[in-house]
């Protein structure tokens, strides 16, 4: 296969880049984030790799008069590559070519009604109004000579211009979001119709030419937690290298409750044989005594790249297959976030002392929906698909305080409850969590006629998109009754169960 149509979206801060990057693929074209200050010349090296059909500049929390207002290479205008500026974007490119921006006086944000003036280019076949999600405080409030108005508003007179002789275009509102009725049909109209792509892109395309390349030259290992990414990675290396990979699933000992078999059986299924270790006594013995969050889930995650190494010295491994994805990619790369709530262990992405002749990341260009999309081709079972998330430090970070064997069994016993229960009332598909927490708080309660002090549970149930917000699920009653009844009844320590009642933000998902 040739280079693929590519288009790029400059980054510059906004919260819906990669929801660009995304729609631009569901169009079955590829597309990549960079940074926003990528120069000429480096689009050029691109182009090498890619066949870059068009730019999009992102939106973006900047004026273009603050000082340190990211910008890009005026240069860049000049390529003959299709461009698209959306919001900040938008106001930049004007900015640029000696447009007038003004800072927000009358701002708008949300559902605005825009009245186009010429539907062409990006804008083809749409009505003379349309109704498009705008969130900006500054606003383009005329143009150069050289562009021209192709839309306007209420508050925006310049809600979308185009150059009137280059394929250059801005649109103040937000296409990428679903809240723009016709949003799919412009990013459509600019990659096919403004910069002639072909849609020859799918998840599939390419992914295992790189383990294509370490095919007969010897041994591969990959740390294998029975989620979406490393189990993709895993089936879609074996297929390649067959015996020559070594999937290790680290067992420690913080897992739910059958979790080492499920795997093994999932795996030996597809003719994947998982070589599960058992090291539960190492992490437990290095966990003793230690109370803080924190220090809990660096203690695991130093402990599993300890055992994970041995093991890959032992079975003589020259390479490791990773299971990191694309967001895992650009967010620890270039666009970092600015704080760190708490360390996440993430096996996708394993830091490791050993000399590997070649770290291989096969999905490291998709998106969690193209994993999933890859793995049911490749004929991973719809548990695997569909599971929920689990954290690396796995009932570690569920047994609020210091871990002991006995805690890890209680959270266990009640987390196999509530999934259950979930699974029977058919909420599932719904939810993006839903587990226990031992939380740590004695309670005093009646079992039988006797006072009892015990333990309590919190039951935290979650609805998401990407894990970065969440709301608590409003589950019917009558299941949180089931939940609570089981665990009161069948865990003899716990005396009381509390519904978790808190979106993210302020709280986290997990409670440590
Ligand atoms: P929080 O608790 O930060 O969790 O709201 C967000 C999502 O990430 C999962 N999580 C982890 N995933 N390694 C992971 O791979 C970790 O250390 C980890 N900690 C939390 C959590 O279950 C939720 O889906």
């Amino acid at each position: 296969m040739g280079r693929l149509d590519t288009i790029l979206v400059l980054d510059f801060g906004g919260q819906y880049c990669h929801l660009i990057a995304r729609r631009v693929r569901e169009n079955r074209v590829y597309s990549e984030i960079v940074p926003c200050d990528i120069s000429p010349d480096d689009v050029e090296r691109m182009r090498l790799k890619f066949n870059v059909k068009g730019l999009i500049l992102s939106g973006g929390p900047s004026s273009v008069y603050e000082e340190d207002a990211p910008k890009i290479d005026p240069r860049i205008l000049d390529l003959e590559i299709p461009i698209l500026g959306l919001c900040y974007g938008h106001q930049l490119i004007a900015h640029i070519l000696g447009g007038k921006v003004t800072r927000g006086t009358r701002q708008e944000y949300g559902i605005t009604y825009v009245t186009i003036v010429k539907p062409v280019g990006v804008l083809k076949g749409l009505g003379p109004r349309e109704k498009v999600w705008m969130s900006h405080g500054d606003t383009v409030q005329s143009l150069p000579g050289s562009l021209e108005v192709l839309a306007y508003s209420e508050a925006c007179p310049v809600a979308a211009y185009r150059d009137v002789e280059r394929s250059i275009y801005g649109l103040q509102w937000h296409p990428e979001v679903t809240h723009t009725e016709h949003g799919a049909e412009m990013l459509r109209n600019f990659i096919f119709e403004v910069c002639g792509c072909r849609p020859n892109w799918s998840p599939s395309s390419n992914i295992e030419d790189e383990i294509k390349k370490i095919k007969g030259k010897g041994k591969a290992v990959i740390a294998l937690s029975g989620g979406i990414d490393s189990s993709t990675a895993a089936i879609l290396a074996a297929k390649v290298l067959g015996k020559n990979l070594i999937p290790v699933f680290v067992d420690h000992g913080f897992m739910r409750e059958g979790e080492g078999d499920f795997v093994k059986e999932t795996f030996k299924r597809v003719g994947v044989n998982v070589l599960v270790v058992d090291a539960k006594e190492s992490f437990m013995k290095k966990l003793r005594g230690v109370v803080d969050p924190e220090e809990k889930r660096k203690i695991i995650g130093r402990e599993f790249i300890k055992v994970f190494e041995e093991i890959a010295e032992k079975v003589g491994a020259e390479y490791l297959i990773q299971g990191t994805i694309y967001p895992d990619r650009i967010e620890s790369g270039f666009r970092r976030h600015s704080e760190k709530i708490k360390s996440h262990h993430n096996v996708a992405g394993l830091p490791t002392r050993i000399k590997f002749k070649a770290i291989i990341e096969p999905l490291k260009d998709l998106y969690k929906d193209e994993v999933r999309e890859v793995a049911r081709k490749l004929g991973l079972p719809e548990e695997i698909v569909h599971r929920q998330p689990f954290p690396g430090p796995g009932l570690a970070v569920r047994v609020v305080g210091e871990v002991t064997p006995e805690k890890v069994e209680i959270v266990r016993k009640a987390d196999k409850i509530v999934a259950e229960e979930i699974e029977r009332s058919g909420l599932k598909g719904k939810l993006w969590q839903y587990f226990a927490v031992l939380t740590g708080v004695k309670s005093t309660g009646v079992k039988g006629d006797s006072r009892a002090y015990g333990d309590v549970i919190a039951v935290r149930i979650v609805e998401s998109r990407e894990a970065m917000t969440a709301s608590f699920a409003k589950v019917p009653y009558e299941v949180l009754e089931r939940i609570s009844t089981r665990i009161t009844n069948e865990i003899p320590e716990v005396t009381r169960v509390v519904y978790d009642i808190t979106h993210k933000p302020p709280a986290t998902i997990e409670w440590e």
